[in-house]
């Protein structure tokens, strides 16, 4: 079959079209003929250095995935030949080694991590969705504490990540305040459902605070950026607040203790690494699908582009020229 693999994780690294073996279907597991798949920054991180989760090369990498089910195997009762899936399913090393990531024509998933797609979406937009809003759906739902009467401040609101968590907090009948870099995203972001925008560029927290919770602090603050955002974030955040973050390098954290926070840190791609808990992804991902279908959540999509120009789709992706997903279609 044709796939796009790489031959080393550097800085230069590239993919290159190869001809590779077809996987082989195993127990528990789908094979999927290949549709679509999205780019998310963990794929550039991967690429440009080992990330101790890589798979050896030469690599098939990418995660999210979206396709036409080609044969199922054994103990598989949820799908059948022909059905349309989707999910975040491999590119990365499992706890039996390494699983064949969706730059490929055909993909061997196991079934739990993945849903029937929604109905009425494309196979382009079907493949934007899994990771961002698995990790979203994760901070936002099961770990903070997001309900309506809450106010919840959401970093990069047009981000992969953040795009969906506004849409999901906003689904929950929270206030959702959120921080983008210049108009035009702020234009994107308030059509998403924030009901306030904050200019990161050129607003302080003390002002933002000041101006949107009477200098109180936001009930949950979601901070999807990392490194000294989280300063931020501690900041923003109110007196016995939670905050929820993805991104480990954290700083001081004496305000956690100053402020008697509660942190919580989501690892979305867990299940994958560890086989654990990965039906939660296939039942949260049937659940996005109902809401796609019903025209709560949609997914921010940048550009299509045909897998060929995957090498392009990185590039747009390191540069941060792009708000929302880039996916990649195979044509
Ligand atoms: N732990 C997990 O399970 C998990 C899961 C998913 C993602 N992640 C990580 O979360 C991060 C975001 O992922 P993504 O898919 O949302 O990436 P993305 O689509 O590339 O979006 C990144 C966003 O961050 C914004 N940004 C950059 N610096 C900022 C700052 N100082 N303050 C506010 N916004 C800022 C960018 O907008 P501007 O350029 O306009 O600032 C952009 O909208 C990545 O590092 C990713 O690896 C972790």
């Amino acid at each position: 079959m044709k796939a796009y693999i790489v031959n080393e994780y550097s800085e230069a690294a590239k993919f290159q079209q190869a001809d590779i073996a077809e996987p082989t279907l195993k127990p528990g597991h789908v094979l999927i003929q290949v549709k679509a798949t999205s780019l998310n920054p963990v794929d550039n991180k991967m690429l440009r250095a080992d990330l101790g989760i890589n798979t050896p090369t030469p690599a098939v990498m990418h995660m999210d995935v979206s396709g036409v089910v080609l044969e199922v195997g054994q103990g598989v009762t949820k799908f059948r030949k022909g059905d349309k899936v989707y999910g975040c399913a491999g590119g990365l090393m499992g706890p039996d080694g390494p699983i064949q990531g969706a730059l490929a024509d055909v993909m061997l998933a196991d079934a739990d991590l993945l849903a029937h797609m929604p109905a009425t979406a494309s196979f382009a937009q079907a493949a934007a969705l899994p990771l961002v809003t698995i990790t979203a759906w994760e901070c936002i739902y099961d770990k903070a504490n997001v309900q309506e009467g809450k106010h919840i401040l959401i970093h990069a609101g047009t981000g992969g990540v953040g795009h969906m968590a506004i849409q999901l907090a906003k689904l929950r009948g929270a206030t959702v305040s959120t921080t983008v870099s210049d108009d035009i995203k702020a234009k994107v972001a308030t059509q998403l459902g924030a009901d306030n925008i904050i200019n990161y560029k050129t607003e302080t927290v003390d002002s933002y605070v000041a101006r949107l919770t009477d200098g109180k602090g936001f009930d949950i603050v979601y901070d999807t950026v990392g490194d000294d955002n989280i300063d931020r974030s501690l900041e923003a955040v109110k007196v016995w607040g939670e905050v929820v973050a993805v991104n480990p390098r954290m700083q001081d954290l004496k305000l956690m203790h100053a402020k008697s926070l509660t942190l919580h840190f989501v690892l979305m791609l867990l299940p994958l690494l560890t086989g654990e808990k990965r039906a939660h992804h296939g039942l949260l991902l049937s659940e996005v699908a109902r809401f796609f279908d019903q025209g709560a959540l949609k997914p921010l999509i940048h550009e299509v582009l045909p897998f060929s120009e995957v090498n392009r789709a990185h590039r747009i992706l390191e540069l941060s020229d792009h708000i929302g997903k880039i996916v990649l279609e195979n044509r």
